[in-house]
């Protein structure tokens, strides 16, 4: 089924200059992109963003990094991108994550893992809600 999903470059990817290979791998997967750019995540939506981890032992790290620097968010659309997206990026700790994979190639520690991607149809819908307005995506309506 086509799909759309909420991928972000974190802000330590966007450090390490990763924007341009993650943007590649995406594109040469075959994926379309339906949205994209650079923002600084206030506290607000981080906190948004991050609600299902309130009163984790990292709540505080995580939202403290996310709003450390700027971030690159994005929408792709395509053929079940949604599980394919989180395969290619890799499992959420980079030390588990397989060589070949984003994670597995470029992180080490999982407070740290250069890109976030949603998992599952729902958290697809509620990320690129908070993060996009309706005129800033191409072809995305298409699949409402
Ligand atoms: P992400 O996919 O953005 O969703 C929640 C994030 O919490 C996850 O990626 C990790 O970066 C982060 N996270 C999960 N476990 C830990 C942890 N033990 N310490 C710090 N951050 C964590």
């Amino acid at each position: 089924m086509v799909e759309n999903t909420f991928l972000m470059v974190k802000p330590d990817g966007v450090q390490r200059q990763l924007i341009g290979e993650i943007l590649q791998r995406f594109e040469r997967k075959g994926f379309q992109l339906a949205g994209a750019k650079l923002m600084q995540i206030s506290q607000e939506l981080a906190e948004e963003h991050y609600g299902e981890h309130k009163g984790k032992s990292f709540y505080n790290e995580l939202v403290e990094f996310i709003t450390s620097g700027p971030v690159f968010a994005m929408v792709w659309q395509g053929e079940n991108v949604i599980e394919t997206s989180r395969q290619m990026m890799g499992k959420t700790n980079p030390k588990e994550a397989l060589p070949g994979t984003i994670r597995g190639d470029y992180g080490v520690i999982v407070g740290k893992n250069i890109i976030h991607g949603s998992d599952s149809p729902e958290a697809a819908e509620r990320e690129i809600g908070l993060f996009f307005k309706q005129e800033e995506l191409v072809g995305y309506e298409k699949l409402m």
